[in-house]
Formats: C-alpha cells, sequence, structure tokens
C-alpha cells in the first residue's frame, strides 16, 4: 500500500527520495508526490499514476533541497488523482500520510464551517489542517502534532515538513514507521518501510504507537529525538541495525523478482530446516512437545490464509488439535465463540495487514495466546503476538507471495512436528531435504512449464481442482493467476465440481486438474468428468499414471515419493511457474499487478 520517506541532510534528498519511493513500489500505489524546500518554500510536485510520471515532472526543472518528503498513495479516500495525491501541504507545512483517518468526514465539516479550505478529497489533507490550526494556538510545531494526532481515530502513520526549520517529524499508530540514521553522512530518514533505507541508514528505529519522532541535522551532527504525545522524552522505541540485504534490492539476473523468489525457494526451505532442526531454532520447536492448545483459531488473508488451510491438515493429523482456519476479514465481525485455554494463530508475510492484525486483537483481549506465523520480524504483529514463528523467507518483493507461501507451510509443518515430539527424526529433515531437491528441479524446467503456459494462456478461463489437501493449492494456483495474469481463475474442491461449476465446462475452459497419490482414483474420476464434457485438461500428477495420461490433454508428472506430508509445496511451485509464464505472454506487469497492494494495511 502507500509507500513513505523523507530525508534531511546534506545532500539533495530528491535521490534518496525518490530510491527510496521505487523499492516501495512494490507495496502497490497509483500516484507518487514529493515536497521539497526551493527558497524557503514549500513546493510539492505530485502526479497520478507510476513514479516515473513523477521522475518526468523532476527532470525538467532538477529541483535541489536537503529537505523533503516523498509517498506513493494507493487510493483509499477519493478518486486517483493529481489533487488526492500526497504530499498535502500549505505554506507552513507538508504532511503524507498512511493509513486511514475514520473521524475524517466529522473533523471536515467541522473545520469547514470554521473556514479552513481543502484542496482535496482525501482524509490526510484532514490532519495537514488541523496541524496548521493547531500550531497557531500552540506556537509549537510538536504541540500541534500531538494536538492533532489526538484529534484523529484509526491507525495512521504521517511524516511531517515544515517552512520554519529542516526537521522532519513523525508520528503513528498501528502502521508502519522506521527512522533512520547514518551518523557519518549526517543523515536522517524516516520511512513505512525499512527496505526504503537499506544503503542509505545502517541504523534504525522502530518507534512505538504515538511516539512523536523528529530528525534534525546540525553543522556537526545528525539526531533522532522521540517524545510522547505530552512532549516528555520517550523511551518507547526500538533500535537496531537494518538486517535487510542489499541483494534484496535487485532481481539478479532475473527478468522478475517474482521470478527470483520462485527460485529461491530450495535454499529458503533448506535453511529454514537447518535454524528449526539445527540451529537456534531448535529450543522454539522442540519446546512445544506436550504444550498442544485445545484449539487453534487460524486466520490471514489472502495467500497466508491458503497456507493456514495446509497447515490444519497438519496440527489436525499429527497433533489431533481441531482447528479453524478464517479469512481474517470474516473472522473479525463474527463475534467468534472464543475461550481462554485455546490459541490464535496469524499468518502474514507483512505482519502489517489490517485484518491480520485486528483478529490478533480480538483474540488477545478476550484471554487467548496469540501466536504469529511471520516474515517479517519487528512487525506489528510480531510485536503483538506472545510467540513468534518466523518463516526467514527474506524480503518478498512481488506482490503475488511465492515463497512465502511455502516457508509458511513449512512452518506450520515444524510447529506440527514440534508437538508431536518428532522434530529431530531425521524423517523430518530428510523429506524438507527431498522436497528442496525436487522443486530445484522443477525450477531447472522452465521450459516445459512455458510449453504448457503457451498453450492455455488464450483461454477464457481456469477452474483450478484438488482433492484434500490439494484443495487450498487449487485456491492458490487460482489466486495466483488471477493476481498477475488478469484471467478468470477459480479454485474448487474436486468433487465440488459437480455441484455448480460443471456447468462452466467447453472446450474454452482450462481444468487444472492436481493429483496426488492420496485420493487418486476418486480424483481422476474428477478430470474424467470433466473430459467428457470437453474441457481442456492440464493435470499435474504423479508419475506413471497411463489412465492420467489418456484422459488429460497435458500432463505435468511429479514424483511424490519420500514426501508423504509436503509434497503440497512441490505441486504448488508448478502452478507459481505457470502463473509467472501466463502473465508473461500476457504482458502483464508480473512484480506490481493492477489494482494490488502487497501489504494491505487498510481493511
Ligand atoms: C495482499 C497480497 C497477497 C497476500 C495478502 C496477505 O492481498 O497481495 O499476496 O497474500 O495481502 O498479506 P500478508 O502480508 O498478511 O501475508
Amino acid at each position: 500500500m502507500c509507500g513513505i520517506v523523507g530525508y534531511t541532510g546534506p545532500r539533495n534528498s530528491v535521490q534518496p527520495i525518490i530510491e527510496g519511493l521505487s523499492r516501495l513500489e512494490y507495496r502497490g500505489y497509483d500516484s507518487a508526490g514529493i515536497c521539497l524546500k526551493l527558497g524557503g518554500k514549500l513546493e510539492i510536485l505530485k502526479k497520478e499514476g507510476k513514479l516515473d510520471n513523477l521522475r518526468g515532472l523532476l527532470a525538467q526543472t532538477n529541483p535541489t533541497s536537503q529537505v523533503g518528503i516523498g509517498h506513493t498513495r494507493w487510493a483509499t479516500h477519493g478518486a486517483v488523482n493529481n489533487d488526492n495525491a500526497h504530499p498535502h501541504g500549505n505554506e507552513e507545512y507538508a504532511v503524507v500520510h498512511n493509513g486511514i483517518i475514520e473521524n475524517a468526514s466529522v473533523l471536515k465539516k467541522e473545520l469547514q464551517a470554521e473556514g479552513w479550505v481543502f484542496k482535496s478529497q482525501t482524509d490526510s489533507e484532514v490532519f495537514l489542517v488541523l496541524l496548521t490550526k493547531f500550531a497557531k494556538t500552540e506556537g509549537s510545531t510538536l504541540k500541534a502534532i500531538a494536538r492533532a494526532f489526538n484529534t484523529i481515530h484509526g491507525n495512521s502513520a504521517f511524516v511531517i515538513m515544515e517552512k520554519a526549520t529542516d526537521q522532519l517529524y513523525c508520528v503513528k499508530r498501528s502502521a508502519p514507521m522506521v527512522c533512520g540514521i547514518n551518523l557519518t553522512n549526517r543523515e536522517v530518514f524516516f520511512s513505512s518501510d525499512p527496505f526504503a533505507l537499506v544503503g542509505f541508514a545502517p541504523d534504525i528505529f522502530f518507534p512505538q504507537d504515538s511516539v512523536i519522532g523528529r530528525g534534525t541535522i546540525t553543522e556537526t551532527k545528525a539526531q533522532i529525538e522521540f517524545f510522547e504525545l505530552d512532549l516528555t522524552p520517550s523511551t518507547r522505541f526500538r533500535g537496531q541495525a537494518n538486517a535487510i540485504s542489499i541483494d534484496a534490492t535487485t532481481k539478479g539476473h532475473y527478468e522478475h523478482f517474482m521470478l527470483k523468489e520462485i527460485h529461491e525457494q530450495p535454499a529458503l526451505m533448506e535453511k529454514l530446516a537447518a535454524w528449526a532442526i539445527k540451529g537456534q531454532g531448535q529450543s522454539v520447536y522442540n519446546g512445544l512437545k506436550g504444550k498442544e492448545p485445545s484449539f487453534f483459531h487460524i486466520t490471514a488473508c489472502g495467500t497466508a490464509w491458503h497456507a493456514g488451510l495446509v497447515i490444519k491438515n497438519f496440527f489436525e493429523k499429527f497433533n489431533r488439535i481441531r482447528c479453524n482456519v478464517e479469512i481474517a476479514s470474516e473472522f473479525r465481525y463474527r463475534e467468534p465463540n472464543l475461550k481462554k485455554d485455546e490459541v490464535g494463530l496469524f499468518i502474514s508475510q507483512s505482519g502489517e495487514t489490517a485484518d491480520t492484525l485486528a483478529c490478533q486483537e480480538l483474540c488477545h483481549e478476550k484471554g487467548l495466546k496469540t501466536f504469529s506465523v511471520v516474515n517479517t520480524e519487528g512487525s506489528t504483529l510480531f510485536r503483538q503476538c506472545d510467540e513468534n514463528f518466523l518463516i526467514h523467507a527474506g524480503m518478498e518483493i512481488g506482490v503475488a507471495s511465492t515463497k512465502a507461501f511455502t516457508q509458511q507451510v513449512l512452518t506450520g509443518y515444524l510447529m506440527s512436528m514440534g508437538y508431536a515430539g518428532k522434530l529431530m527424526s531425521v524423517d523430518v529433515y530428510q523429506e524438507i531435504k527431498v522436497l528442496s531437491d525436487r522443486v530445484a528441479a522443477i525450477c531447472e524446467d522452465a521450459q516445459t512449464i512455458k510449453a504448457i503456459a503457451e498453450k492455455l494462456y488464450q483461454k477464457k478461463g481456469f477452474i483450478f481442482t484438488g482433492r484434500g489437501v490439494y484443495f487450498p493449492i487449487a485456491l492458490e494456483g487460482a489466486l495466483k493467476l488471477k493476481e498477475i495474469a488478469y484471467v478468470h481463475a477459480e479454485g474448487y474442491a474436486a468433487g465440488e465440481l459437480k455441484h455448480g461449476p460443471i456447468a462452466l465446462i467447453d472446450d474454452n475452459m482450462v481444468n487444472i486438474a492436481l493429483l496426488g497419490p492420496e485420493l487418486f482414483d476418486k480424483a481422476l474420476s474428477n478430470v474424467e468428468e470433466v473430459k467428457a464434457r470437453r474441457g481442456l485438461i492440464f493435470a499435474i500428477g504423479p508419475k506413471g499414471h497411463s489412465e492420467l495420461k489418456a484422459v488429460s490433454d497435458m500432463v505435468y508428472e511429479l514424483d511424490f515419493n519420500g514426501l508423504p506430508n509436503l509434497a503440497t509445496i512441490m505441486v504448488n511451485v508448478v502452478l507459481q511457474l505457470l502463473s509467472y509464464h501466463i502473465a508473461l505472454l500476457k504482458g502483464t506487469d508480473i512484480d506490481k499487478p493492477r489494482n494490488l497492494a502487497k501489504s494491505v494495511t487498510v481493511e
């Protein structure tokens, strides 16, 4: 979703701000803007569309300013246009905002009645106007920020610059904010994502909710101070070295981040297994033995929800723990029946998904223990949960999640084995090793999958089917395809096909049938039902089954031997590559698909 980058220091702020914003493009956005100080005045340049449009504007004058704030906006309040793009500013202040001000319309009416004029339809401008109004009465920017922040409701992060000084300010509630400092270069950076600061700020700080950060540059030093809303100094922030590798910022020799991330999977699986089984993670996973909760409430969104559906099978099969897996935006408003001895388990790549966070809050309020399966250490979810199971996927830039899904499923499996006291058995490590080798072989075989994509990419629609553990994979395969190739795709439990969706089958409809050794004959009957209605069948299944070959138009054969529990991940990688190649043939923006955001920080 929206991205923020602010800079104050000795160099031209345009370069680090635009570089930072370009790194945040992966989060999804529809307009971009920057505020600079030119000739002592705050000047805003902003443009609907991609960051290149803003680059074009900047290229006309090549402005230089030692302080600036930039933003990529993903529209919530107000249409996508230049006026609604951030920053919002006036003579005295400029602000960039992520999140939603829930009482914006009431406040706006009150402010308009007082004679304040608004230039946009955004909720964000309400904060600018409040700040400007309070600065007149309070006589200090810090006090005005505190008052304005206390007046608004909802989850938000702001970065503010002012005409009066070259200082930058930030404040946030349940939205990500990171402050970076480069003491050698005398520079301060504020951003919504530490990824924007890699290579710029070696030291980063995460302020907690309702803490105001202020960045100041003097002749001799750069400093960041933190204040409570009553303006007393705050210690509610966490400092650390920025751990993200600079490699994460580039695609290497791959055409897209998504492809790079698919190819990273074999190494990541082995790394996670080594960490959890033989390394520092051992105590966490072994410590689960004998501590099974009576019930897991698993909630997540999108791909992470699909991972939850796979994980449920592990907990129920190996640990006999009852589970409910639910879409976070449903769970939170359903008044679920929650009991204190149960555990809320939240799965999220970013750890910032608003609906998932709300579910964690709900479970916490009801007295349940809360666990996360999360990629981003230090994210809001990570900080709020009682226990965290890091998936160690590294930065995921492609909006369509690939390696995070794999690592989430694997983490769930390791948890399940931990509860069962089987983590150290040779079989667990061995199976992950076999999986890693098989996935590496699939990645090497991209040409075969590309050839299949060529036969399929112009078809009208796709129905992915699977039974048992392959049903969540069918859902995930369909989601991936619609996300990046913009074609209609649905995932169905294969046995459910005849209860409605089979009416869609004709010779322009593709059935991507997922079959494993389990329930093979049943799944094969479902394929035959589709064939009888002239559907085009691409089957992914165990090798050596002549009847599957006979009934299918295309088959991708896989070796399921040695993978009694984790074959779902292998099958899913075939689907990741298939979606990728179909999208490539369709010429879509694979890493930044239209209308989508990587991290959905609003509900
Ligand atoms: C967005 C992304 C999906 C992702 C979902 C959940 O919708 O486009 O790829 O699965 O959010 O994100 P999370 O960060 O919570 O895993």
